[in-house]
């Protein structure tokens, strides 16, 4: 079996990625040896360092991906800040930014960029991206992040009600990953 590594310290992203790459038979191997996430504009400048810095240390190929939640009402945040918002308020925080202003669109976007870093070539990005809503109150005990809050479009589950299968049928890095995949069976 082929192996590749993801530069990653979240458990949740480690194992989507390993079912989806399961499926062409290739093993994903967490690294978790870190890079510096940049405050950039958007998730590919994230991404596009990110591999810049690992190859500097790490030869063999990987994967980075950075992700976000971007919000139409609140005109995109928390996007490329989504960790930060995490860490300090939560989901709690968010469903109370928008409860409280009692906002009637809760349209939101997750977006997911996948890097491919190899020495010898420029890092390849792959994008996907999830439309959905975000919930009134949390639901569901699976997945990470904001996944208690986001119900993605033709569903009524949140991510958190889903298992990790379902999750990547609709996700945001379901895509990007279906993209990285087809680039895997070309090389
Ligand atoms: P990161 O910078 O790519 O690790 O992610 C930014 C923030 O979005 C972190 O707080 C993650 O927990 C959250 N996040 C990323 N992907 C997902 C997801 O698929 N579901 C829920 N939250 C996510």
């Amino acid at each position: 079996m082929k192996k590749i590594y993801f530069i990653t310290s979240n458990k949740g992203k480690l194992v989507e990625a390993q079912k989806k790459f399961s499926e062409i038979g290739i093993e994903v191997v967490q690294n978790n040896i870190g890079y510096p996430e940049i405050q950039a504009d958007s998730l590919e400048e994230v991404a596009f360092f990110g591999v810049e810095h690992v190859l500097k240390n790490f030869k063999s190929p990987f994967i980075l991906e950075d992700a976000g939640l971007f919000i139409d009402t609140l005109k995109g945040f928390p996007g490329v800040y989504s960790a930060y918002v995490f860490h300090t308020v939560g989901c709690d925080g968010v469903l109370k930014l928008m409860n409280d202003t009692k906002v009637k669109d809760r349209i939101a976007v997750f977006r997911s960029v996948f890097a491919y870093g190899k020495s010898d070539l420029k890092p390849h990005l792959f994008i996907g991206e999830c439309k959905g809503v975000i919930s009134i109150v949390k639901r569901g005990n699976n997945g990470f992040g904001y996944d208690p809050i986001f119900i993605p479009q033709n569903s009524d589950k949140t991510f958190a009600e889903m298992n990790i299968s379902e999750k990547n049928s609709y996700s945001h890095r379901g895509k990007s990953l279906e993209k990285l995949i087809d680039f895997f069976k070309k090389i």
